[in-house]
């Protein structure tokens, strides 16, 4: 009896461990080798991963890599971590990756992405062939990351380097944290965005610091629930929601909070724009732009519903897209321009319930100023008065 009861119990304990033990799979395991190219290596280790009933983590040690194209694909049976320390390069060629982006993960489900590792794109030979400052449709030229579906992910640590084209790609995505993440491109590298969110619900970008060619975050069509805090941006473009309207298939926008953000250098802090002349007629709501400091940015608050760049279009027909509960509050420090917040709204479809509190903006020492069209923001705190536009454009 008392012998039953023991291996009764040794049993009982070696099956929690097991179930709290996460297996460890070394990528040298699967061939992975220090200079080498680790695309099979771990694509293998994933689809052991994939299959295992039970917690699994694939390591990639500190030391360089090489990767081309990797597509990794659940759901999954059990959590996955994949821990970086590695230094892991891609291709220079765009033609050389073998497909769109260095790391593509589809339909994961409990995935971890940790370590100190770094994603470098190696982008800059790529950069020289980005014609899409000059062309309406341009050919993408691979991205270091694709989020497609993945839902009750993070991403801890983890620096995406050079990327030859947007660094990540969030799409169709549901609870999916960045936290410490950070982004690094020089200020001349062409469409290099940092962190792209669209079609997605939940996705927090926390604690990470952002410098790039375009801009730091941008949250397209679908974006839901999202949560921008503790972002350092700068240089780079600023934070973007849209372009929208652009297409008629597009989804709302809901519940986009920036907060507590410093952005430094860049041509925009926090942006909605919106293109006029185009067919889309979605909704963007629940906006809240809080605790920002701005650095020497040249257009610190601005929702551009004229945005047209490259005159892609025409401004015959005013922006279909309805902007509506716009907080923004506690915004200070320099503007690089005297305008400090641009508000305009389209004419057709104005914006509703628009609140402004405690702007502090200083352009050359004196306050910037606020230009509205379109719009009667609720005014509380310090706060410049709206003024109208000038017929010069800025
Ligand atoms: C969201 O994802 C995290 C993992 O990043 C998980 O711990 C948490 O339980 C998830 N939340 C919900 C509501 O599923
Ligand atoms: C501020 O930004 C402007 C325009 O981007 C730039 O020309 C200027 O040198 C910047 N000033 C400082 C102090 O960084």
């Amino acid at each position: 009896m008392k012998y039953c009861t023991i291996v009764l119990l040794l049993s009982f304990f070696a099956t929690s461990f097991h179930l709290t033990q996460s297996a460890t799979l070394q990528i040298s395991q699967f061939g992975g080798k220090p200079n080498g190219d680790i695309a099979k290596a771990l694509t293998s280790a994933w689809a052991q991963a994939c299959a295992s009933t039970s917690a699994s983590k694939i390591v990639i040690p500190a030391g360089t890599y090489q990767m081309t194209h990797v597509f990794l694909k659940g759901p999954c049976k059990a959590p996955i971590e994949l821990s970086v320390d590695a230094t892991i390069k891609a291709p220079v060629k765009p033609e050389d990756v073998g497909g769109d982006e260095m790391l593509r993960i589809d339909y994961a489900d409990a995935l971890t992405i940790s370590g100190k590792g770094v994603f470098d794109g190696q982008g800059s030979y790529a950069w020289k062939q980005n014609d899409c400052s000059k062309k309406f449709s341009c050919k993408l030229l691979g991205m270091n990351f694709a989020f497609n579906f993945v839902t009750n992910s993070i991403v801890r640590g983890i620096t995406s380097k050079d990327s030859k084209h947007f660094h990540v790609n969030v799409l169709g995505c549901k609870n999916f944290t960045f936290d410490g993440f950070k982004v690094t491109a020089p200020e001349n590298s062409a469409n290099t965005d940092g962190i792209h969110i669209g079609r997605s619900t939940g996705v927090n970008v926390l604690n990470t610091d952002i410098g790039t060619g375009d801009d730091c975050v941008s949250l397209g069509d679908g974006s839901k629930q999202v949560l921008v805090q503790n972002v350092k941006c700068g240089p780079g473009h600023g934070i973007s929601i849209g372009s929208l309207g652009k297409y008629k298939e597009e989804e709302p926008v809901d519940g986009i909070t920036i907060k507590s953000c410093s952005i430094k250098g860049t041509q925009n802090g926090v942006r909605i724009k919106t293109w006029p002349s185009q067919p889309g007629t979605i909704t963007v709501t629940n906006m809240r732009f809080e605790d920002i400091t701005m650095d020497n940015v040249s257009n610190p608050v601005i929702i551009d519903q004229e945005y047209c760049p490259w005159n892609q279009c025409t401004k015959q027909y005013p922006s279909k897209i309805k902007i509506s509960k716009v907080i923004i509050k506690n915004i200070k420090g320099t503007s690089a321009t005297k305008e400090g917040i641009i508000l305009a709204c389209s004419s057709g479809v104005p914006c509703e319930g628009v609140e402004i509190s405690n702007v502090d903006l200083k352009f050359n020492g004196a306050p910037a100023i606020a230009v509205c069209s379109n719009v009667k923001p609720k005014i509380t705190g310090k706060v410049p008065p709206c003024t109208a536009p000038s017929n010069k454009k800025q």
